[in-house]
Parts: C-alpha cells; sequence; structure tokens
C-alpha cells in the first residue's frame, strides 16, 4: 500500500485498547463474586455468569441474589443510615468528592471494564459514561456540602432500593447512588444480570473512598432479586431504571406501602427535522441519536420526522453516513458501533426489524456474533406499529410531515414521552415547538445531551419523577416536620326522627362549565351535625367520571394561558369567596357541627396564595457545562383526578383545585364525601369567576366507586388521593400503573391544612422539562 492509497482510503486501522487491567481485577477475585454487603464481598452463593458480548467469552461469575442476601443487604443499609444521615453535610460532601476522584483515577479500569461487560465502544465509555459519573458526584457533592443551607429542614427519605438496567450500568448507578449519599440515604444497589461487573467495582472503590460499611450494598442477580429489593419493608424509596412492563410491575407491587418511587422507562422519542435545517448536523445529530451505545438508550432518537419537502434528500444523505459507520468490536478506539448487550435483545431487534412495513435498508454487514447493523426502515405512516413500538437497537424509522402543527402531533402521539430532537436554524420555531412537545427533556439542534445539573425524567409511560440537578435531589428528600395527618370522616347519619323543613334543594354536578344531573340521577340526603336536612348530594358514576375528564381534556387552552391571567381568575374566585363568606362559614358549620370562619378564611389565603405564586413557581437556568442555555421549566403535569379530603370540605378542596389550576392544570374534583355540598356551592363560585369553562369539574359520590375509574383512567396524568386512608390509596396506585399516572397523597405537606405551605401544592401541580439550547455556530 502506498502513502496515496492511504491518504486516498483515509480507512482507520485497528486502534485496541487492553483489556489487561480489568482481566487483572477480575482475576484478583478468582472471577468469582458474592454480593457487596457491609462494605466487604459476602461469600458467593449460586451463580451465573457475565460475559463479553462481543466475544462471548466467560468473565466471571456473580451471584444469583437471594432474598436472604437482599435481607441481609437491606439490614445492612438500615444500620448504617442513622449514622451517615447524622453526618454533616460537609462530611459526606467530602466522601463524595473523594469518589469522584477515585473514578477519575480509574477512569481507564472502569471503562474498560464496561465495555467489556457490556459491548458498547471503549470511546464512548471513555468519553462519556465514565465522565459523566465523576461529574455526578462532584456535583452531587456539592449538594450534600449545601444541603443544611439550601434545603433546611429536610431530611433524607431512608434506605433507598436502586435497580438498574445494562444499557449505562455504571452511569445509572451514578444517577442514583451520588443524589441518595448526598442526601444521607444509605442504598441497595441491583445492578442488570447482563453487566453487573463494574458496580461491584465501583462498591470496592467506595470502601477506599472512606464511605462507611452499610452505606453502599451491592445484591447481583436477575428480576427475581429485583423484585425482592422493591419489596423489601426495609427500603424507603424505590429508584428504577429500565423498561416500562417492569416498570408498571414495581408500580403495582410497591401500591400502598408508602414507598417513595420513581420510574425511568422506555421510550420513542422523536426526531424533528425542518426544512431549514443544516441537514449535515441533523445527520450528525441523528447518528448520535440512534446508534450510539447500539441505540440501546432510552431517549434514543428512533423516531425520524423529516419535513416532506427536504425527506428523500435528507435520508440520501443519511444513507451515506450509515454507511460510512464502523461496527465491531468494541474494545477497538475506532468502532462506532459495538456490540448488542445479549442474543436475547438481538433476537428482539431482528424479530421487531422484520416485521417492518416500508423499506428497510441496512447500512453494510454486522460481523458474526451478538452485532446489529445500522438500519434506517421509511416510508412508515404515522400509525405503523413500529413508529410506536420501542426497539432498542440500532434500528431508526422515519416519517414525514408538512407543517410545524403536524410535526408537534406526529411526534405526541406516542404513549411515551421521554425525549425530543428538534433540528432547525429558525430560533422563534424552536422555542415555539419545545415547549409544545410531550417530554421531560427537549434538545435543540443538539441531541443526547446530560449533565448532573440538569434534570432528566420522562412524561407519560415513560415514567416519573427527575434524576439530576435539584429537582433529582428533592426525590431522596422529605420534610422533618411532621406530615400533614389525613383523618377519615363519617357522613352525619340520618337522624331518628328527621327535621325537614324548607324546600329540598339537590346539588348538582359541574361538568364542562355547566350545573349538570349525575348520569345514575340518584342521590344521597345530606344532614346537619343537628339532624336537619340540608340538600341532596349527587351520586356520580363511572360515566360522569368520563364526561368531567372529557371536559377537563377539552379545556387543554387553560395549560397556554399565561399565568399572569391564571392569577387574575384566582384573586377573582378568592374574592367572590369573600363576598359569600359567612353563607360558606354556616354551610360549614350545618355541615360538620364546626364553626367555619376560620377555614373559610383560610381557603381565601390559600386562593390569594396560589394566585400569587401562579407567576413565581419560576423554571431555572442550569450551569451545564456547555456554551448555551439549558433551561428548566415547570410545566403543568395536566389533568389531574383530586380525591378530596374529607375534613375541611371547603379548605381541602380549595387547597388541591387552587394549586393545580395555578399551575396550568385542568382538574376532575371529589369533592369531600361527607360533606359535599361545600365544594358544590364553591361551584357556584367558580360559574361567577371568569374560569373557563371544564378547568374544574365537580363530581360528588362514592369515593370508593369512583376512586377505580378515576384511577384506571388512561386520560388522567396524575390522581391526587386525599381520602379513604391506606386502602384507598393502595387501591388507587395499583390502578395508576395502567398508564403510570402520578400519585400523590400529600408528600411534602406538613402540620395542616392551613397551616401547610402552598409550595408544596404548587410543586406537586408541576413536572420539570428540560430544554438544551446550545448556542454558537
Ligand atoms: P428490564 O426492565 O427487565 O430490566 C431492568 C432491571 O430491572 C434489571 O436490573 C432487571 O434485573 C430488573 N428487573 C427485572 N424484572 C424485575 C422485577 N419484576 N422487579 C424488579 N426488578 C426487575 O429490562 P430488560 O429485560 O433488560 O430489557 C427489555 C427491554 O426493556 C429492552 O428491550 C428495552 O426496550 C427496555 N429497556 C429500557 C431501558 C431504559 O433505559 N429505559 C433499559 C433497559 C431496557
Amino acid at each position: 500500500m502506498t502513502v496515496r492509497d492511504i491518504f486516498d482510503a483515509m480507512s482507520y486501522g485497528p486502534s485496541p485498547e487492553s483489556p489487561a487491567e480489568a482481566l487483572a481485577w477480575i482475576e484478583r477475585h478468582s472471577a468469582v463474586f458474592g454480593p457487596w454487603i457491609d462494605g466487604a464481598f459476602a461469600k458467593p452463593g449460586q451463580t451465573f455468569a457475565t460475559e463479553n458480548p462481543a466475544t462471548g467469552t466467560l468473565l466471571a461469575r456473580v451471584t444469583q441474589g437471594t432474598e436472604a442476601d437482599v435481607d441481609a443487604a437491606v439490614r445492612s443499609a438500615s444500620r448504617a443510615q442513622a449514622g451517615w444521615a447524622r453526618r454533616s453535610g460537609h462530611e459526606r460532601a467530602r466522601v463524595l468528592y473523594a469518589l469522584a476522584r477515585l473514578v477519575q483515577k480509574h477512569a481507564r479500569l472502569l471503562a474498560v471494564l464496561e465495555t467489556l461487560d457490556n459491548g458498547k465502544p471503549i470511546r464512548e465509555s471513555s468519553d462519556v459514561d465514565v465522565p459523566l459519573v465523576a461529574r455526578h458526584f462532584y456535583y452531587h457533592a456539592g449538594l450534600a456540602q449545601i444541603l443544611e443551607a439550601e434545603n433546611p429542614g429536610m431530611e433524607p427519605v431512608g434506605v433507598g432500593a436502586a435497580v438498574i438496567p445494562w444499557n449505562f450500568p455504571l452511569l445509572m448507578l451514578a444517577w442514583k447512588v451520588a443524589p441518595a449519599l448526598a442526601a444521607g440515604c444509605a442504598v441497595v444497589l441491583k445492578p442488570a444480570e447482563q453487566t453487573p461487573l463494574t458496580a461491584l467495582l465501583f462498591a470496592e472503590l467506595s470502601r477506599e473512598a472512606g464511605l462507611p460499611p452499610g452505606v453502599l450494598n451491592v445484591v447481583t442477580g436477575d428480576g427475581a432479586t429485583g423484585a425482592a429489593l422493591a419489596a423489601h419493608p426495609g427500603v424507603a424509596k424505590v429508584a428504577f431504571t429500565g423498561s416500562t412492563e417492569v416498570g408498571r410491575r414495581i408500580r403495582e407491587t410497591t401500591a400502598g406501602s408508602g414507598k417513595g418511587l420513581t420510574l425511568e422507562l422506555g421510550g420513542k422519542s422523536p426526531f424533528l427535522v425542518f426544512d431549514d435545517a443544516d441537514l449535515d448536523s441533523a445527520v450528525e445529530g441523528l447518528v448520535d441519536g440512534i446508534f450510539f451505545n447500539q441505540g440501546q438508550v432510552c431517549c434514543a432518537g428512533s423516531r425520524l420526522l423529516v419535513q416532506e419537502s427536504i425527506a428523500d434528500r435528507f435520508h440520501d444523505r443519511l444513507r451515506r453516513r450509515m454507511e460510512r459507520l464502523r461496527v465491531g468490536d468494541p474494545m477497538d478506539k475506532c468502532t462506532d458501533v459495538g456490540a448488542i448487550v445479549d442474543r436475547i435483545q438481538l433476537e428482539r431487534i431482528r424479530g421487531l426489524v422484520a416485521s417492518a412495513e416500508g423499506e428497510t435498508f441496512v447500512a453494510g454487514a454486522a460481523p458474526e456474533g451478538c452485532f446489529c447493523a445500522p438500519t434506517l426502515i421509511t416510508g412508515l405512516s404515522a400509525s405503523s406499529p413500529l413508529m410506536h413500538e420501542e426497539i432498542f437497537g440500532p434500528v431508526l424509522v422515519s416519517t414525514t410531515f408538512r407543517t410545524p402543527a403536524e410535526a408537534v402531533e406526529i411526534a405526541n402521539n406516542s404513549r411515551y414521552g421521554l425525549a425530543a430532537t428538534l433540528w432547525t436554524e429558525n430560533v422563534n420555531l424552536a422555542l415555539g415547538i419545545a415547549p409544545k412537545l410531550k417530554a421531560g427533556v427537549v434538545w435543540v439542534n443538539a441531541t443526547n445531551l446530560f449533565d448532573a445539573a440538569a434534570g432528566f425524567g420522562g412524561l407519560r409511560e415513560s415514567g416519573f419523577g427527575r434524576e439530576g440537578g435539584r429537582e433529582g435531589f428533592a426525590e431522596w428528600l422529605k420534610p422533618a416536620a411532621k406530615p400533614l395527618k389525613l383523618r377519615t370522616v363519617a357522613a352525619m347519619a340520618e337522624p331518628k326522627r328527621p327535621g325537614i323543613e324548607g324546600i329540598d334543594r339537590t346539588a348538582k354536578l359541574f361538568i364542562g362549565g355547566k350545573q349538570q344531573r349525575p348520569d345514575g340521577g340518584g342521590s344521597r340526603a345530606v344532614w346537619s351535625s343537628r339532624g336537619r336536612l340540608l340538600g341532596h348530594a349527587p351520586q356520580g358514576n363511572r360515566k360522569d367520571i368520563r364526561n368531567a375528564v372529557e371536559a377537563a381534556r377539552a379545556a387543554k387552552g387553560w395549560a397556554a394561558t399565561s399565568a399572569h391571567n391564571r392569577a387574575q381568575v384566582l384573586y377573582y374566585i378568592a374574592e367572590n369567596l369573600s363576598a359569600r363568606a359567612a353563607e360558606l362559614a354556616g354551610r360549614l358549620r350545618d355541615l360538620t357541627g364546626e364553626a367555619g370562619e376560620a377555614e373559610v378564611e383560610a381557603a381565601i389565603r390559600r386562593l390569594f396564595d396560589c394566585a400569587a405564586r401562579a407567576d413565581k413557581i419560576e423554571g431555572r437556568v442550569k450551569p451545564v457545562p456547555l456554551e448555551g442555555l439549558v433551561v428548566a421549566l415547570n410545566e403543568p403535569v395536566g389533568t389531574i383526578g383530586i380525591l378530596c379530603p374529607d375534613e375541611a370540605p371547603l379548605l381541602g378542596f380549595v387547597s388541591l383545585v387552587g394549586s393545580a389550576i395555578a399551575m396550568g392544570n385542568t382538574v376532575v374534583a371529589l369533592p369531600s364525601e361527607p360533606f359535599p355540598l361545600a365544594a358544590t356551592d364553591f361551584a357556584q363560585v367558580l360559574e361567577t369567576s371568569d374560569l373557563p369553562a371544564g378547568v374544574v369539574n365537580i363530581v360528588t359520590g362514592s369515593h370508593a366507586e369512583l376512586a377505580a375509574p378515576l384511577a384506571g383512567h388512561m386520560d388522567l396524568d396524575a390522581v391526587w388521593c386525599f381520602s379513604g386512608g391506606a386502602g384507598r390509596l393502595a387501591e388507587v396506585e395499583r390502578g395508576s400503573a395502567a398508564n403510570l399516572k402520578r400519585v400523590w397523597s400529600g408528600r411534602g405537606l406538613t402540620e395542616s391544612w392551613a397551616a401547610a405551605d402552598t409550595r408544596a401544592f404548587l410543586t406537586a401541580a408541576v413536572e420539570v422539562k428540560t430544554v438544551w439550547l446550545p448556542a454558537g455556530e
């Protein structure tokens, strides 16, 4: 070969990374590992093999963690918990800094071990995964350092269970372990069965960093080990990343346990290319979006939506670029696309590709073994199954759109909502589209950007909760003050000799801005504490719930109303309530037998507070190491079903509904079951307060009957459950698994309905969307 040939071909020679150090570490442990419990490796139990997917060779055997192992690990964590939490933030920060430094010191060993175990290109594990892991520990060391100053009155939630997948083994560890340790929580981690090794190495490093025994435990094993860990009664919070199916199962099994839960699940994230985009950059972005980590990325830009006028040109350039991707040995620094994690995953990808309608383009041939060549499937319609199903491999599906409005519609036509990318040179278009996309993360003219300071997490069936940033850290903290106690109160019983005076008034449901009769026509007599008939409350049924949700959905324009306008409506509601204060106070006295003035006054204050804060729950600009802007926007959760508390029939209703609508949500509220007439009177206040029809809908009736249709409704984004005690909450949480809606039952609220901080209500009413806007040419 001549020099000229070399210049013409510009091909890369092999540049293999050495596995020696990583293999030596495995050998030092005789290639067999027990779980890491109480600061040391326990004796291995029954073991299974972990292999190098690129070669099929055995790397080591690890223990299939049993229930007893899980129990030992959780006990160890519980013992360590109090001491770790008692340390000052500064003391914890020092250990986290030490961990960050050790990750940097052993960066090469960690990267090589990760690549051997997972099959991802060494270039990615050394340049992306490991540096981000170190960054996570540095960032959270900082959060630990300033914890007392920035989070007064907060304490750690308790022992955390972290169950993580195989696609970013060490990075997912960092996303969970770093904030937990910073907050003062001890953790039991269950790595994926395919990729357990870097977690075990990290555990060993944690001892060197001075982490006390028991603060971090690692129990290896498969799904059964994960299930035992999530179900363990000693666990206060479960943080899971993985498939939507398993996330749903964990939601069901933890229902009613009182455990905190964050789920980071699957996705089918859209990648929008508008006709004015810089096409070469967009192609590069897309290659990173879908072929990074062999496409085994929850937020992979796996669904290309390209404007029709440029579609052919764009697909051509993309195909040409795909042909130049190097698929092969992950340990070669020149490799772009490494091995698929295992045979099962490879077969799954192949099966899905074989089912494709449209036209399939495969770039080159993959080497023998667990490899998959980059694939593009074009000509799909928006309704094709592959436009919706997560493939989790280097397979891109594509369709076209004509207008920005259509692009948004297709992008949002998904049960997922993790990430979205949009490519355009028009800054106004970008800033107009980003808020409309149903996704927890939006990248503009960039993709796959991550940082510890920026929250990450999804909407819809991509899960809930955030990791990273202050919002992710908050998931590991709770108020030290006593939580708001919810009491169950019985309705006033029908007296033996009912006192019926005057005309009988039957209240109505309030749906779509109108007073409406219930579908079933039934109603329940409501008695005063002195045995007087106060009126009848309608008994809503499933159909009424459906109608109310439909009305609430139709009022989605409320989310786009400015916070200033929402505040004005809330002030107006407060004023109108004020005008009827004496009447409402009398009603409360009749219903509950207790003086109502203070409750009405507290409700008016709450409305003022919601109005005052409607335009002050500000987003943030995140200081990430990147030129440009990364903004965290507080967006409404969507349509919320609210089971109001029995007690405080006016204040409870107003606190929950007022804060939800202040943040732009629409609501289906079930008022206090024993005392429903306070809310039906309040509906008249709403009617005269310029509130658009459908923003608040009120369905009275039996919470026991209506909780299930509410929790299972596929068009509700959240349920707030404040009635019926632990049994009702368990039922609602189980039912919510259907579409993974968020359930809130007052976490963060303290003291009493009157004293609880309005900010805690408003925080529950928003979800953070992170928008990345890199700068420069
Ligand atoms: P998976 O969800 O089964 O595994 C993730 C983790 O959960 C592993 O540690 C596993 O041992 C554990 N696990 C499994 N069953 C469990 C249970 N019942 N209770 C508690 N923990 C349990 O994911 P899998 O089977 O590895 O991949 C299947 C598909 O899931 C992929 O093809 C992909 O579509 C999706 N996936 C999504 C990920 C993401 O980052 N969002 C990551 C991994 C997979």
